[in-house]
Formats: structure tokens, C-alpha cells, sequence
């Protein structure tokens, strides 16, 4: 939605031809001023709570209760930079502290390694995540092309009791996913937001009336 936003002044500006940096660091600000604005709005969902989340699986049952993210407040815009020749628009989003907690799960599935079952509490923190997206204008037909998109973090904490009804056992994988998590996305965060582009690509570009 916020893309709708930069291509239509994306187009407003081509038309304008030449614009200088003076419009564009304009419009950048009012932008950021808008996004900063949206993002206020999402205090009043901090903390988010879900009461129950239940996911079909083909093969058994997944079931959350209590769910609570925390931390929708602290989400700001650490960059915004827009030119209209060529028309490009990058922007940084920053995560300071977010939290996903899930008072009670329930799960058991048979995979193709081996039955998944357990119950217990789940939580995950993360510190300054930061999203950077980046993408080319286009004006025929109005949408993004070659969106980009990239993900850092400095902190990765997942804690899962209960699984396999077994402490020990959720403890390790509790640490081995809190120990790998930053390193895979520092290593694979490009790869990851190249599978995610194409997608949020088209979800932008439907959300735009042409
Ligand atoms: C963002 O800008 C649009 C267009 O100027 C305006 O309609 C909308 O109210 C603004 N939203 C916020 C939250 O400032
Ligand atoms: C992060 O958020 C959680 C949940 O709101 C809080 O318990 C924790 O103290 C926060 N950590 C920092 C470093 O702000
Ligand atoms: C998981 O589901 C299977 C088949 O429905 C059942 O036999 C088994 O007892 C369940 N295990 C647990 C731990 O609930
Ligand atoms: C994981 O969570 C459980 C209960 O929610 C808590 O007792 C335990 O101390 C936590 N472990 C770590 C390493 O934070």
C-alpha cells in the first residue's frame, strides 16, 4: 500500500520531467512522514494477541493458543530514497525488539523423518531486524519491477519447551536454532528475499489500480 503511494508520485514526478533533488527530498520527507504516521496507528496493536491459531496439516494437527507479538510499536523508517531518473525507490524498515510468544502448542504430525508431536510454550525474540526493499518503477503497465529485498538482525532467541514431551531435547533445539538463525540469514538473507520478491511483487502490483 505504501508502494501504491511512491508510484503514483513516481508518475506525478516523470510527468514533471526533470525533477530536482529539492522535489525529490520533498517528497521523500513527506513520505516517511506518512509511513511514520501509519505507524503510529499500529501502537494500539502492541501487543497483537491471537486467542487461538489452528493450522491444517495434511497428516495430524497443529494448534496455538495465547499468542502475543510484541513490539509493532517500535517499527521505524530508518531510510527512504527515491530518484525519478531512473525511477527507483529503496527503503529501509527497522524492527527494534520483537516478540512472539505462544502461551500453549500443541502439535503432531508424521513427517517424512519422523512423528512431530508436543506441547509447550514457544517464544522468540528478535533485535533490530532490519528490512530493506528496493525495486524499479514502471509505468505501463503502473507497478514495481525487480523488487529486492534483504533482511539483517543482530539477535535471534527461540525458546521452545515440550517438544517430543522432552526438555532436553527442546532445549538443544532451542539453542541450535538461536545459534544458526542469524548466520543462515547473514549467509542464505539474499537468497531469501529473492524467493520472497517475486510474490510481494505481485501482491503490490495487484493492489495497484491500473
Ligand atoms: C498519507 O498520505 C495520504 C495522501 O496524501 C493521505 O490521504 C493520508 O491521510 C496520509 N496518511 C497518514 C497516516 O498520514
Ligand atoms: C524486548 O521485548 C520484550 C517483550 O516486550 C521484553 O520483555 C524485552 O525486555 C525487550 N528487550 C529489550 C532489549 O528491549
Ligand atoms: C498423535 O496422533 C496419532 C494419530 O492420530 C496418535 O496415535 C498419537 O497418540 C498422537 N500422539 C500424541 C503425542 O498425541
Ligand atoms: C524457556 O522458556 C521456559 C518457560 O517458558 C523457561 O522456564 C526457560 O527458562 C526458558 N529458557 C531460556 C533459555 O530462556
Amino acid at each position: 500500500m505504501f508502494l501504491t503511494y511512491f508510484i503514483a508520485i513516481f508518475a506525478f514526478a516523470s510527468v514533471n520531467a526533470v525533477a530536482p533533488r529539492v522535489f525529490t527530498r520533498m517528497l521523500e520527507n513527506k513520505i516517511v512522514d506518512n509511513i511514520s504516521n501509519v505507524l503510529l496507528d499500529l501502537e494500539k496493536f502492541d501487543p497483537y494477541t491471537i486467542p487461538t491459531l489452528n493450522f491444517p496439516v495434511n497428516d495430524g494437527s497443529v494448534m496455538a493458543k495465547d499468542v502475543e507479538v510484541h513490539g509493532l510499536s517500535k517499527i521505524t523508517v530508518k531510510g527512504l530514497k527515491l530518484t525519478v531518473i531512473p525511477p527507483v525507490v529503496a527503503i529501509a524498515v527497522a524492527f527494534e525488539n520483537i516478540t512472539v510468544s505462544i502461551g500453549e502448542y500443541s502439535v503432531n504430525i508424521t513427517t517424512d523423518f519422523a512423528p512431530v508431536y508436543g506441547l509447550g510454550k514457544l517464544t522468540l525474540t528478535s533485535q533490530n531486524i532490519l528490512l530493506s526493499c528496493s525495486g524499479a518503477a514502471r509505468f505501463d503497465p503502473l507497478g514495481v519491477t525487480d523488487l529486492k529485498i534483504r533482511f539483517d538482525l543482530d539477535t535471534f532467541d527461540f525458546n521452545v519447551t515440550g517438544l517430543l514431551n522432552n526438555e532436553e531435547f527442546s532445549e538443544i533445539i532451542s539453542s541450535v536454532i538461536s545459534d544458526t538463525v542469524p548466520g543462515h540469514l547473514q549467509k542464505h538473507g539474499a537468497m531469501i528475499g529473492q524467493m520472497v520478491a517475486k510474490p510481494v511483487e505481485e501482491i503490490i502490483n495487484g493492489l495497484i489500480p491500473n
